[in-house]
């Protein structure tokens, strides 16, 4: 393929000097005269392992090339890549300038050419940008199609070349099926799971993946700071940690949905972070974790009460589905919560029920939840009797399957997010 890319930077050099290595004539473009003219003499203009002899060899070939002029680079490809930077601004927001201005170069040398085209987007942006791009082009590309994608990075530097030869996946955020088979191409000699998905979503993965990332890190420092306190080494904490690849280098919990809470979670906090306050050791990312689990609790009960509804019944009310452990459970947090405000609330949970029956629950219920003896029901449908909103606080598949059949006259607030 012929290939423009906008910004000889780290992300820029890189894919240019291995789209090269792979087949593809690039032509590289940026607006400082310096950067193009090292690329053209076969000098590399970052430092990177491995990176200097790849762009040499790919400028000794004639598969690299570099110019200022834009306009030339559009005429001479068939797809854009942009990559050019993306700052801060002062109040934190990314900076968009560098994009916008490609996208108008790039738009107007369209037009001018009467040429289709396909861009797409390397920069990391925050979500809803390529559909600002697409109203630049919209605009200054006029009635000439321009096939759009964006496709973020995940290179670092200092192993560039093995993470660009070796991503995780290819992500390809778009609807356009011109702009997705050009990116599936050109990476064609890629190995790597193909991801196609909403610009908008691609866009947050990018933003995700490295906010995921400083939160691994700052979570390792804190460990690291409490270990030290109690002349523990945090590094072979760290080690033991991530080789349980069942629950801690998982999938497991990771997905956005209700509190956590039963008899672990909570107590196992806040006694670690009883023991740093102890020594005096600061740990804002740990401290932050009760307060945003209580906050998850709270939002649900802030929705429920924006509803303006009295009559409420609650589906799950354990820590978790098929349990009837009642400790810390944030459907009965919830649940106070809104007794508190005068709701009316029928509680259906089997296990619970079922264990108050026995007996087995019943101590706990009568001493610590006396009021909820009388708000437990046998069935989803007593539940929701006379009820106005159903609160799907156990998403298991009966409940599911008895919300889709039985609560269509109803509101239903899903606080997991499954229904
Ligand atoms: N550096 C990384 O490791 C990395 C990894 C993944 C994603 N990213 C993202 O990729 C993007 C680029 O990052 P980078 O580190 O390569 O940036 P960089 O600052 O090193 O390079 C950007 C280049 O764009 C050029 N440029 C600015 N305006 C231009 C224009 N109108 N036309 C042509 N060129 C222009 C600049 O002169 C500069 O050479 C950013 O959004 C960044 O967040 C970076």
């Amino acid at each position: 393929m012929r290939i423009s890319i906008f910004g000889l930077g780290y992300v820029g050099v890189v894919t240019a000097a291995c789209l090269a290595r792979d087949g593809h004539e690039v032509i590289g473009v940026d607006v400082n005269s310096n950067k193009v003219a090292l690329v053209n003499s076969g000098h590399c203009p970052i430092v990177e392992p491995g990176l200097g002899d790849l762009l040499a060899g790919g400028v000794q070939t004639g598969k690299i090339r570099a110019t200022t002029d834009s306009a030339e680079a559009v005429a001479s490809s068939d797809l854009s890549l942009i990559s050019v930077g993306t700052p801060s601004s002062r109040q934190g927001s990314t900076d968009l300038t560098y994009v916008h201005s490609v996208c108008k170069e790039i738009g107007a040398a369209i037009h001018q050419q009467s040429k289709e085209h396909v861009v797409v987007l390397r920069s990391t942006v925050p979500p809803g940008t390529l559909k600002e791009c697409q109203d630049i082009f919209e605009n200054v590309a006029k009635f000439m199609p321009v096939h759009l994608a964006f496709n973020p990075e995940f290179l670092r530097e200092g192993s560039a070349i093995k993470d660009y030869n070796q991503p995780p996946y290819t992500i390809i955020g778009t609807s356009d099926p011109v702009a997705e088979g050009a990116v599936r191409k050109m990476y064609a000699a890629v190995e790597a799971p193909v991801i196609v998905i909403k610009p908008e979503t691609a866009e947050m993965v990018k933003f995700v993946a490295n906010t995921w990332h400083a939160a691994k890190v700052s979570f390792a420092n804190e460990i690291g700071r409490v270990a030290r306190g109690f002349g523990i080494d945090g590094h072979e904490v760290m080690e033991i940690i991530v080789r349980d690849t069942k629950l801690n280098i998982s999938p497991t919990y990771m997905r956005p949905g209700f509190a956590y809470g039963g008899s672990c979670l909570p107590k196992d906090v806040s006694a670690l972070l009883y023991c740093a306050r102890m020594m005096d050791t600061p740990a804002p990312l740990l401290q932050a974790i009760p307060v945003t689990n209580n906050l998850q609790i709270e939002l649900v009960a802030q929705r429920v009460l924006q509803a303006k509804v009295r009559r409420i019944a609650l589906l799950g009310l354990a820590f978790k589905p098929e349990t009837d452990d009642l400790r810390e459970s944030p459907s009965v947090v919830l649940a106070k919560r809104l007794l508190g405000e005068g709701c009316e609330i029928k509680i259906y949970d089997l296990p619970v029920y079922e264990a108050k029956l026995m007996g087995t629950n019943l101590a706990y219920i009568k001493s610590n939840l006396p009021h909820f003896e009388d708000l437990l029901v046998a069935t989803p449908e007593e539940a929701i009797q006379s009820a106005e909103l159903v609160i799907v606080a156990h998403s298991t598949s009966k409940i599911r399957e008895f919300v889709y059949s039985s609560c269509g006259h109803l509101q239903v607030l899903d606080v997991n997010g499954a229904l």
